[in-house]
């Protein structure tokens, strides 16, 4: 593939120079140009990169948490969408020591949280290239997103707490960071001996130990957008079997929080199992959450291992954050707009679970946030268009729920749950829209659904 691209190369390299050196924006008479610096969200322009799709992240990172000092080798195997000449990867601060693009140096520039990479010869549409990136340094944490504080790969005591919705993973590995692009991840990480490393998946051998230092190897085979992956490292206690319906079930608590192990092992298990019977069969290969010393105070639904921020989870945060695993994570956002087809669902989970088990039921709790007055703050955010400068707001996780209440009073119990179900089982790892699910939603229940969702989803008022 390489030989041939080289020809290909030298080939429009003679055209180029016949045809007097096109600049990267225009594209070469063989059809090359540059990839875009975002991947086209309008809400977070540079976010992601055009041209290309990820299909696999190889990360391998040493990080020692006494200097902060992190070491990597990221590489990433893509596809060229059009012709390249050059393409952008995100990555934030860290120095970068030497990229190649199929094991020949390419020659880079950066500017701002754009790496940009020149390789020495254009890729052709469609064609796979392997992309290799030597980097290290102290990772800054990000805090774009303003209404969340930072995020990113942050240091702990003992470690680094590892959380990076929505665009910090390039403060810790070169990415097309945006959820529009999902891939697969190998993750091998190197921390001192008698620390954990605690990554996506499952793991992909034992840990092995050698001159002080032990390397941890997971593996996420399902697609996983870059905000989700995680290297959360520290010193943790470990329980680990299945869940009563036979999923691999690893819990993990910093020793500060040791007395929450058992309970967020044996109630993430509970969930999981619960939420298979209600959304379809659980989509990844394990299930569990890790409990760190890091008081953010909130929780992130990372795949397959959500990470609590300095607290003892309760039973509504993992209820939460696992039904993120279908809404969110297996099924996913192309553009930040939509988040209330994640938070808006994994907030009606939490109704759901407390109405089944016998305590507030849905309606009850919809009807206490109706009666939130006219001028309350979740009337004039419409959460069917998520802020990018207010991303997380309140209106986006419940009347984002409400919205789902709202559906479910209108289509009846029955049509509701096989609606959730058939979302869930229809888009399975792939890629989600506001208007696809209003159009399943009035295919399902054979009712014109339009006022219903405009009220609620796009009117800054209060639905009568
Ligand atoms: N998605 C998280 C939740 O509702 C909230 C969140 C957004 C978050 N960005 C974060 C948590 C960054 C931790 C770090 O469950
Ligand atoms: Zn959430």
């Amino acid at each position: 593939m390489r030989s041939n691209r080289r020809g290909v190369a030298v080939l429009a390299a003679l055209i180029s120079v016949l045809a007097c050196a096109p600049t990267d924006e225009s594209p070469s008479p063989a059809g090359h140009r540059a990839g875009a610096p975002g991947i086209g969200d309008p809400d977070f322009p540079r976010d992601g990169n055009g041209g290309y799709d990820v299909a696999h992240y190889d990360v391998v990172i040493d990080y020692t948490p006494a200097s902060k000092r992190l070491e990597g080798v990221t590489t990433i195997e893509a596809a060229a969408t059009h012709g390249l000449s050059a393409f952008n990867l995100d990555l934030a601060g860290l120095d970068v020591h030497e990229v190649t693009v199929d094991d020949s140096p390419a020659t880079f520039t950066r500017q701002g949280d754009e790496l940009t990479v020149r390789p020495a010869g254009p890729i052709d549409e469609r064609d796979r290239f392997t992309v290799k990136v030597s980097y290290a340094g102290t990772p800054n944490a990000a805090d774009a997103s303003a209404d969340l504080g930072t995020y990113g790969f942050l240091p702990t005591p003992d470690g680094a707490f590892v959380a990076s919705e929505p665009n910090g993973s390039k403060t810790w590995f070169p990415a097309n960071d945006h959820p529009a692009d999902k891939a697969t991840f190998d993750f091998t990480i190197t921390v001192p001996a008698g620390l954990t490393a605690l990554a996506n998946g499952e793991r992909a051998g034992q840990p092995t130990t050698t001159g002080g230092k032990t390397t941890f190897r997971w593996r996420e085979r399902h697609p996983m957008v870059t905000y989700l992956a995680t290297a959360t490292l520290g010193k943790f206690e470990l329980r680990e079997g299945r869940t009563p319906g036979g999923i691999p079930n690893l819990a993990a608590a910093d020793p500060r929080f040791s007395s929450t192990l058992d309970g967020l092992y044996t109630t993430s298990a509970e969930v999981t199992d619960y939420w298979a019977t209600v959304f379809g069969p659980y989509p990844f290969g394990s299930t569990g959450g890790v409990v760190d010393d890091y008081a953010a105070g909130y929780a992130l639904e990372n795949q397959t291992k959500p990470l609590y921020g300095g607290f003892n989870p309760d039973e509504s945060i993992i209820v939460h954050e696992l039904a993120h695993q279908w809404f969110g994570n297996s099924l996913s956002i192309k553009r930040w707009k939509d988040l209330w087809l994640n938070e808006g669902f994994a907030t009606y989970a939490e109704w759901l679970w407390s109405e089944r088990k016998g305590r507030r039921t849905a309606e009850t709790t919809f009807k206490k946030f109706h009666s939130r007055p006219a001028t309350d703050p979740i009337w004039s955010y419409p959460p069917g268009r998520a802020k990018p400068g207010d991303l997380f707001n309140l209106s986006i996780y419940t009347r984002g729920a409400m919205t789902l209440h709202a559906v479910r009073r209108a289509v009846g119990d029955q049509t509701f749950f096989a609606l959730l179900r058939a979302w869930a089982t229809e888009h399975r790892y792939g890629h989600v829209t506001t208007d696809q699910f209003i159009e399943l939603a009035e295919r399902m229940s054979g009712k014109d659904l339009g006022a219903l969702f405009d009220a609620w989803l796009f009117q800054p008022r209060r639905p009568a």
